[in-house]
């Protein structure tokens, strides 16, 4: 075991009380004061420069490595979910509405664990490592704006390395799943205005029935993807709520619909929105209604660097063994808005399963019995440094 990993075996009982700290005080979205405050604190203590106030309440913390060159990004997100915890357990959430039911707890004490061990070798780095703290990754999204608060600059990042927790498929606690290329799609939004005009359940022929008419608009988005997109190219149209009407006998003249739209290739993703419009617009148009859409673009597609995600493999198998590394055979089709860092620097983005069945922590992310298994948390550690470290060396 290379002694980075033995270091992190070490700080590991740390790791569990700030994992655990952070997780009894969630906080949500940009309002993330608390834990910005602690993570800041704890950057301070171990002797990096931090810059907090990052764009919103993100926080940057520099390590300035005894060795002039390239600087690599651990990135992990701060903020919590609007979810009240039924876990039980002793360290659960003091706050009813709120929970870490995603393990952003987890990411952000893996993340300063990082930092620790780190700082302690700062002499011998070859470079720099950032450690960048987001919130609002759950929405309404916070990395962009720490990007556009330059949380990339001075010293300019070139490369980025980020995880995520949880229950990843099947994978065995302490699996890192690895990918090159697409793993996880674009999340855009869209909302659908349907107007008629309303009047008397009996004189339907006197009215422009929005209900009906935005039935149908849901029916025919369906055929998107099944008709105009190549069926080997993933996609999703998914219409989450459709609000209209107020009585039951009452025709109503208004629809409005919300939905996420997903892709994993970009160039499809430009081609959404027009589709949409066509569709939306021509059975409205057709049916007697008008139509309005506004579309509003998400998170890119999440892209790992197909070199850096080798060597980030590589790193994983010698530090934790051949067989707890696995390629994934399939993206998802869930969003990540890490992928804002990747599209500015290449890298890579992995997953580190810490479900356990024999623990009972079996539940998906955002679920309100959602838990990780601690056990993974220093390996965790032991990935983000070695991998830094490496990364830097290899460069010099
Ligand atoms: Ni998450």
């Amino acid at each position: 075991m290379s002694f980075l990993a033995e270091e992190a075996r070490r700080v590991q009982s740390r790791l569990v009380q700030w994992r655990r700290h952070l997780h009894q005080n969630p906080e949500i979205g940009t309002e993330v004061p608390q834990t910005a405050a602690f993570v800041a604190g704890r950057l301070r203590e171990m002797g990096l420069a931090v810059r907090d106030g990052v764009g919103g309440l993100g926080v940057v913390g520099l390590l300035e490595g005894g060795h002039t060159g390239p600087t690599l990004a651990i990135r992990a997100d701060m903020d919590a979910l609007k979810v009240t915890e039924e876990t039980g357990l002793p360290f659960a959430s003091k706050h009813p509405g709120r929970m870490h039911a995603c393990g952003h707890d987890g990411h952000t004490a893996i993340a300063l664990g990082t930092a620790e061990i780190l700082a302690s070798h700062r002499e011998q780095l070859q470079g720099n490592v950032k450690f960048i703290f987001q919130p609002a990754e759950e929405g309404p999204g916070g990395a962009k704006p720490m990007i556009q608060d330059g949380a990339l600059l001075n010293p300019k990042v070139d490369a980025v390395i980020g995880l995520h927790l949880g229950v990843i498929w099947d994978l065995p606690p302490g699996t890192v799943g690895v990918r090159s290329g697409p793993m996880m799609a674009s999340t855009d939004r869209v909302e659908i205005t349907i107007k008629g005009k309303g009047g008397h359940g009996a004189m339907p022929h006197q009215t422009v029935d929005a209900v009906a008419i935005g039935a149908q608009v849901v029916t025919a988005l369906q055929t998107i993807v099944s008709r105009r997109v190549d069926p080997l190219e993933p996609a999703v149209v998914t219409i989450g709520s459709f609000h209209a009407g107020t009585a039951f006998n009452v025709i109503a003249d208004t629809a409005v619909m919300q939905g996420t739209v997903r892709c994993l290739r970009e160039s499809l993703r430009q081609r959404m929105p027009e589709h949409i419009e066509r569709m939306v617009q021509g059975v409205a148009t057709g049916m007697g209604a008008e139509a309005s859409l506004n579309y509003r673009p998400g998170h890119p597609v999440l892209e790992n660097d197909p070199e850096f995600t080798a060597f980030f493999a590589g790193v994983a198998k010698e530090v934790l063994g051949e067989g707890k590394v696995v390629t994934l055979s399939q993206p998802t089709m869930g969003g990540e808005d890490m992928s804002y860092f990747l599209n500015e620097v290449p890298g890579t983005y992995f997953f580190l399963a810490s479900g356990n069945p024999a623990k009972g922590i079996v539940y998906p992310h955002h679920h309100p019995r959602f838990d990780i298994d601690e056990d993974v948390l220093w390996m965790g550690v032991a990935l983000f440094a070695e991998a830094a470290w490496r990364w830097l060396d290899n460069q010099a």
